[in-house]
């Protein structure tokens, strides 16, 4: 839903602002989530004492991307370079680890605050008589959750039965009423419709509020102002004399995320590559099908996709990512990847910031880099979304599944040259305007035929200044989150 930076209904905003008084809350401004330096010191300090995985309101001032233990903020955003004795390409692939982000552990909380704080601020939503409803693959839902209970109203998360086990215990702790706040939808990770039925359900209820991270252009603006400007810095980081930033790599589940490739794009021309599992090939060939890359690959292209500024996409098997877990984050695994490739242990720590979608992401980057034979001086950044603390009980099923629950140092091996030195560049398609079109065009079905958005909206966004008037909206934005601090009155600590 397109939502303008306006004031609907002042009532609601007076008990939305009376409410977030009673519960001590500020907002932090998009602004200060993109340069966390410019958060009031007195925020900062006070930042220091409260743990990362509180649902305490000045949390919200951690949904950023660069935090430091103690509550400072680094000078770049946290991230690491996958040697080429790993990827077996010479091109530098970058990771940039999301889960630095409070509470969930994983930046989607920043979309889930983005599509609240919009409603909040105009007037659409009252904490005090709305139930905040999440639909989800699991990591936004779990996000929306927390928000929900900083504001202190009611979170519903709404997620297909089939996601981790980790991220249930997760939603078991944090939501008011579990028995009622979350809510399975049949299938898995590719089974949208099903979690979008569910959702309607819910919203014959008018207290209940839909917060659609697949419709919500908060999303996207959340990713372009903020992720964004958060990779370029990274970039700047890194880069040496003479590098080039080649593509931005994500797996795309809501296609928020992605939209920071606009920002890359224009900054720093580079090209924006959606990942996608090969056993639900939606984007690459308009497919279907079950897989288990959580949060990515929903069998739909979203209404906030910017598809026709997309350069490649680029299939994956979802069993990569669950190899290369047992690979990483094993001490079979670990050993062999010390001996085999003199990999040392300090690098080998920094993989348990990377999710299945992030691992997935890896090997697209080596694929990408393969097909373009790219030298050191080009630069892969890929994102990793979650940490690997999300899927330790799917790496032992995998263990299971894979190697009948022996994984030694020959099955280590296996999968480093599946998986990593030796994957080709399959499934990688370049977007002509002809594959854009086509991929743009698969999301009529879903929007305009099944979900009523009239067919003029649909088709705003197949020009560029329909997203890049989207992006210019965040100075107005941010007017109102400051103007409803101002009414709340709580000062620079809360
Ligand atoms: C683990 C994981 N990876 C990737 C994504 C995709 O990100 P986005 O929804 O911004 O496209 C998600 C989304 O929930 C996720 O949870």
């Amino acid at each position: 839903m397109l939502i303008l930076p306006e004031i609907v209904d002042r009532n609601v905003l007076d008990a939305a602002v009376a409410h977030a008084r009673g519960q001590g809350v500020r907002l932090p401004t998009f602004a200060q989530l993109a340069s966390p330096s410019t958060i009031p010191a007195a925020t900062r300090a006070a930042l220091g004492g409260v743990p990362a995985e509180d649902a305490h309101p000045l949390n919200l001032f951690r949904i950023h991307w660069y935090n430091e233990a103690g509550g400072g903020v680094t000078s770049a955003p946290a991230w690491f370079e996958i040697p080429s004795a790993l990827s077996g390409v010479a091109a530098r692939i970058v990771v940039m680890p999301g889960d630095g982000f409070p509470m969930i552990a994983a930046h989607k909380v920043l979309a889930a605050y983005a599509c609240l704080v919009t409603r909040l601020v105009t007037g659409r939503f009252d904490p005090a008589a709305h139930r905040a409803v999440w639909p989800s693959t699991g990591n936004y839902c779990r996000g929306g959750v927390a928000i929900s209970r900083i504001l202190g109203c009611r979170g519903v998360a709404v997620l297909p039965e089939q996601m981790s086990r980790e991220r249930y215990q997760w939603l078991e702790e944090w939501t008011l009423h579990p028995e009622e706040d979350i809510v399975r939808t049949t299938g898995s990770e590719s089974n949208v419709r099903e979690i979008y039925e569910a959702c309607d359900a819910i919203a014959r209820d008018p207290a209940s509020v839909v917060l659609n991270q697949f419709n919500e252009f908060a999303n996207y603006l959340c990713h372009r102002q903020v992720t964004g400007p958060a990779v370029q810095a990274l970039y700047g980081d890194l880069a040496r004399p003479g590098d080039n930033l080649f593509a931005f790599v994500t797996g795309t589940g809501s296609a928020g995320t992605i939209a920071a490739g606009d920002h890359l794009k224009r900054e720093l021309g580079a090209r924006i590559v959606a990942m996608e599992p090969v056993e639900c090939p939606t984007l690459l060939v308009n497919g279907y099908g079950e897989h288990n890359i959580q949060g990515i690959g929903d069998k739909h292209v979203p209404l906030i996709h910017n598809v026709m500024n997309m350069d490649a996409v680029v299939g994956v098997s979802d069993s990569v990512p669950e190899l290369m877990n047992l690979l990483f984050n094993t001490g079979e695994g670990q050993g062999f990847l010390a001996r085999r490739a003199g990999v040392e242990a300090n690098l080998l720590k920094k993989f348990s910031h990377v999710g299945l979608s992030g691992l997935a992401n890896v090997q697209a980057a080596i694929k990408l880099a393969r097909y373009h034979d790219l030298d050191e001086h080009d630069v892969i950044i890929c994102m990793a979304t979650d940490g690997a603390s999300m899927y330790a009980s799917e790496m032992e099923e995998s263990r299971q599944a894979y190697f009948g629950g022996d994984f030694g140092a020959a099955e280590a091996a296996e999968v480093f040259g599946r998986c990593l030195t030796g994957c080709e560049p399959s499934y990688l398609l370049e977007c002509t305007h002809r594959e854009r079109q086509r991929i743009f065009n698969l999301g009529y079905y879903t929007w305009v035929e099944q979900r009523g958005v009239a067919l003029a909206e649909f088709d705003a966004r197949k020009r560029q200044g329909f997203w890049d008037n989207i992006a210019d909206s965040m100075a107005e934005w941010d007017e109102l989150i400051v103007a409803f601090n101002e009414e709340v009155g709580l000062g620079e600590v809360g």
